[in-house]
């Protein structure tokens, strides 16, 4: 029997996940583990480009961890870890940095960007997909999952992993591929935009039933009136509520859409309802995670012994043939 290829999902710590979060990207992702072995991590070194708070950063990181966990990743069977755990990256970022032009660097996207927009990108921003690429390779990963907005690192990754093959022999480095899921929906926010932290249209999934009512609440809808028949198709709560109610529920809701003399209030209180029994005993298991972070740290250190015994075979390997060391 062929062993499942090895995905690896890196997560970046970035502020409380909320809807667009969990079903653009954490339930899709999870789902992979019926498929591959899955290498999951929160990339904490990534977020150190902008995150200048320690105590955010590490909180950040218990939230995400916490999310991942009640939201049913099977951490035991498959890798969860953080990626600060594993220091080897740095290692493999350097050696693989080496082996990188400066000019594959100044097209990426995220180093244009802030160079268009009048900043002054630091280092970490300009290497930021050397240390990606080393989060790929350390860890011989065949098939990585991103967004289209991550494609282009993944790319990068391989130009840089062919180089050092060049030099060291084929098999130094495994050639990952790329993995775009092209049906995941975006999720839209309050306003009808996509659900973004930076657009403040955000709903967090496990905000406590009180102030999640209110947010489901403060959704914008269209401006008919309570009788007017209303279009499922073109409604923000309905697409919402596709994501967590039964078939039965949805025909039922798209019925009473059309019918008419059925408002906004009716449909957000189903939503919140819907959304409320989907999410109430997965918020449990968050929220006593979160108030014993021990569990957490225990998890994501059983995950790092995994990672390192990888990571410290692929350094051997890439330490021999460099010349590094004793080479004993
Ligand atoms: P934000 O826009 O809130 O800063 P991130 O850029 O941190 O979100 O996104 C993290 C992951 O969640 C990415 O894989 C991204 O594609 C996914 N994601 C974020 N918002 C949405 C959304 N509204 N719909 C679908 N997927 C989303
Ligand atoms: N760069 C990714 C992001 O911004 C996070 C990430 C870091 C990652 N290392 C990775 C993703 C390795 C896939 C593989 O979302």
């Amino acid at each position: 029997m062929t062993a499942r290829p090895v995905s690896l999902t890196g997560i970046k710590p970035t502020g409380t996940p909320h809807l667009g979060n969990l079903f653009g990207a954490i339930l899709p992702a999870i789902r992979l583990t019926e498929r591959y072995r899955g290498i999951y991590f929160i990339a904490d070194y990534h977020s150190l480009t902008t995150e200048r708070d320690g105590a955010a950063l590490r909180h950040s990181v218990h939230e995400v961890a916490a999310t991942w966990m009640a939201m049913g990743l099977d951490h035991e069977n498959h890798v969860f870890f953080r990626q600060s755990d594993v220091p080897e990256v740095c290692e493999l970022s350097w050696v693989l940095s080496c082996f990188t032009s400066m000019g594959l660097l100044t097209r990426a996207h995220a180093y244009k960007d802030a160079v268009a927009n009048g900043k002054d990108p630091n280092h970490g921003l300009f290497a930021y997909p050397v240390l990606m690429a080393a989060d790929i390779l350390l860890y011989d990963s065949e098939v990585v999952p991103v967004g289209k907005d991550q494609k282009q690192h993944v790319e990068m990754c391989r130009e840089i992993a062919q180089r050092v093959n060049h030099h060291y022999g084929e098999g130094t480095l495994v050639l990952p591929e790329p993995l775009i899921d092209e049906n995941v929906a975006t999720i839209p926010g309050l306003d009808g935009r996509k659900m973004s932290k930076s657009y403040d249209n955000a709903i967090e999934i496990f905000t406590a039933p009180k102030p999640l009512r209110k947010r489901f609440m403060k959704i914008v809808t269209g401006s008919e009136t309570m009788e007017e028949p209303k279009d499922p198709a073109n409604c923000r709560i309905f697409d919402l509520y596709k994501l967590v109610a039964t078939a039965a529920e949805v025909a039922d809701l798209a019925g009473c859409y059309r019918a008419g003399n059925f408002g906004y209030g009716e449909a957000k209180q189903r939503l919140f309802e819907a959304y409320e029994r989907f999410i109430a005993p997965r918020r449990e298991v968050y929220d006593d995670l979160m108030a014993n972070p021990a569990k957490i740290e225990a998890a994501l250190e059983r995950g790092a012994a995994t990672a390192r015994a990888t990571a410290r075979r692929t350094m051997e390997r890439l330490r021999e043939r460099c010349g590094l060391g004793s080479g004993g």
